[in-house]
């Protein structure tokens, strides 16, 4: 295998690939040979990562509408004539106790990184399980293994998306299918992670925290799903990284 071009041939969906590390997904998945369709609702975002990507397309949809996962997923086979490769990495936050969270909030979050995944996920698998090596990367959260203060829709919303992590990877691993999760600690350059970066004293209340003595990056996150898309990961299945520098160790 060329470590470098280990993807070569295969096609791949990102989704919230306008975003921060979503785009640095897709860029990672390009290097190492595959063609990506980028997706997310706002298409100056995503026309400007597709430039710079030798074989890609941009789709905009809201995935909580049910409609667009479909096109999605028929967009990418038309472009690239197969599907490979699933990166579920759109998702949205929200900040405060529990206590206050809305109903509002809650429909919002859940309806995009859980329901949204699910069927995402289900509009896809048919042509995974045709690739004969589909590869499921869903990019949940630490929050789901060391929950933090001001999180809980959103951390639960992404303990869902474990608990389907290993329940898909359960039920697929025999169509070849392999599906695991990265579950990053803080990502600096992760527009996310501002408000909780703003709130934080970083430097003193988080770093001492964590072995590595440093904040997770986008190229860290896409390093480990790059890893997880290729043919080394094979044997890989069910399993939820934590990319934390150890603080969970
Ligand atoms: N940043 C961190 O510290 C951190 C830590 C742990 C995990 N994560 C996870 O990493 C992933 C990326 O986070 P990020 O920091 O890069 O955040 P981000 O820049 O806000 O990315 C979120 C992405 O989701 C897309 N999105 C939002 N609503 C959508 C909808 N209804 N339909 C389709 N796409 C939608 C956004 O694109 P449009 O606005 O164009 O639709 C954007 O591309 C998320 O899954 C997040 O939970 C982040």
């Amino acid at each position: 295998m060329d470590s470098i071009t280990h993807l070569d041939g295969k096609a791949a969906i990102v989704t919230g690939a306008t975003g921060g590390i979503g785009a640095v997904i897709a860029r990672a998945l390009a290097e190492a040979g595959a063609a990506v369709t980028v997706v997310g609702r706002r298409s100056e975002a995503g026309e400007a990562v597709v430039k710079d990507l030798p074989r890609a397309s941009f789709v905009a949809a809201d995935l909580t509408d049910r409609d667009s996962h479909r096109r999605v997923v028929d967009t990418t086979i038309d472009r690239f004539g197969r599907l490979d490769i699933l990166v579920n990495n759109a998702a949205a936050h929200t900040s405060g106790p529990a206590i206050q969270g809305t109903e509002e909030d809650f429909d919002r979050i859940v309806a995009l990184n859980y329901k949204a995944a699910f069927f995402l996920t289900q509009a896809a698998l048919p042509a995974l399980i045709a690739s004969g090596a589909g590869r499921i990367v869903n990019i949940s959260s630490i929050g789901t293994i060391k929950t933090f203060w001001g999180a809980a829709i959103y951390n639960s919303s992404k303990a869902a998306l474990d608990n389907l992590t290993r329940t898909w990877a359960l039920e697929h691993g025999a169509d070849g299918v392999r599906v695991n999760a990265v579950n990053p600690g803080i990502v600096i350059d992760g527009p996310m992670s501002a408000p909780v970066q703003a709130f934080l004293d970083i430097e003193r209340d988080v770093l001492p925290t964590i072995p590595a003595r440093r904040l997770a990056t986008a190229a860290d996150v896409a390093a480990v799903v790059t890893f997880l898309a290729g043919p080394g990961a094979d044997y890989l299945n069910g399993v939820i990284v934590p990319l934390d520098g150890g603080l969970t160790a």
